[in-house]
């Protein structure tokens, strides 16, 4: 069987990252997005162009709607894709302290950062009998960050499980976290956003989203790791 990855998140960014780093290492890469369908399909169309043997189909889900979640994994089973690594990367990462949680706000939040990941590797490991799983999390599970509160508290759901699951789950299912530091500025913002906090890392590096993709395909390689989660962060988690 082949190497097929689903990444969520994959048509920008680092998920984009991720996607070009497995496709050079002959993996095929189900690309999901939910709004970017324009970067999306220009994203499989420039990887089928550059690796003609390996597959790019895309699909769309939103991720806030744990329905849509399962019936996004069933469709793509039912179109004969045999996933064997599921990489958790798409997130939202929305500013609110905890005072200012309110249900609905929580429900998003937890929905696309802790719950559509949490169903995801529920449905992998019902589909698969050999497979990894990389869940993205964050530098600042660590810390208390509460610029970010229902963010961060999702995140540090997502760190737990990911620990939790790789015990149980073990021998047939690994799970380990890649955990970044800085790399890109939220969407929309600009790089100022990032100078402040890439001066505050040790290493004073803004990480590179390569940086992050090789980290994803050292623990999708290495068969004797699960439950791990490694910092790709310039060192800032030791602050
Ligand atoms: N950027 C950083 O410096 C940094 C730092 C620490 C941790 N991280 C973590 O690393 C991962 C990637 O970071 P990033 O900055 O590249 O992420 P991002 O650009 O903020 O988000 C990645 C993708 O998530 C998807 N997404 C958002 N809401 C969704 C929803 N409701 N349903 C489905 N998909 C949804 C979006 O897809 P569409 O565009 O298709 O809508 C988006 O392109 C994330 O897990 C993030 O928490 C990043």
């Amino acid at each position: 069987m082949g190497k097929f990855a689903l990444i969520t998140g994959a048509a920008k960014r680092i998920g984009a990252a991720i996607s070009h780093y497995l496709a050079a290492e002959g993996w095929s890469v189900l690309i999901h997005y939910n709004s970017s369908d324009k970067e999306a399909l220009a994203l499989a169309a420039q990887l089928k162009t550059a690796y003609p043997s390996q597959e790019f189909p895309t699909i769309q889900c939103n991720l806030a709607n744990t329905d849509e979640v399962l019936k996004m994994f069933k469709k793509s089973v039912l179109q004969g894709v045999e996933i064997t690594a599921l990489i958790n990367n798409a997130s939202i990462f929305t500013p609110g302290s905890i005072a200012d949680i309110t249900p609905d706000f929580l429900a998003q939040q937890m929905g696309v950062n802790f719950e559509a990941p949490l169903f995801l590797m529920q449905a992998f490991k019902n589909h698969t009998e050999h497979g990894s799983i990389i869940n993205m999390l964050d530098t600042n599970v660590v810390k208390n960050m509460e610029t970010h509160a229902a963010y961060l508290l999702a995140k540090k759901n997502l760190e737990a499980l990911t620990q939790m699951a790789a015990l149980a789950w073990a021998p047939h299912i690994r799970i380990n976290g890649v955990a970044p530091g800085p790399v890109l500025p939220p969407p929309g913002q600009d790089q100022k956003h990032l100078e402040k906090v890439i001066d505050n890392t040790p290493l004073k590096r803004q990480v590179d989203t390569k940086d992050i993709a090789q980290t994803v395909s050292f623990l999708l390689n290495n068969p004797s790791i699960t439950g791990q989660i490694i910092f790709c962060d310039s060192g800032i988690h030791l602050k």
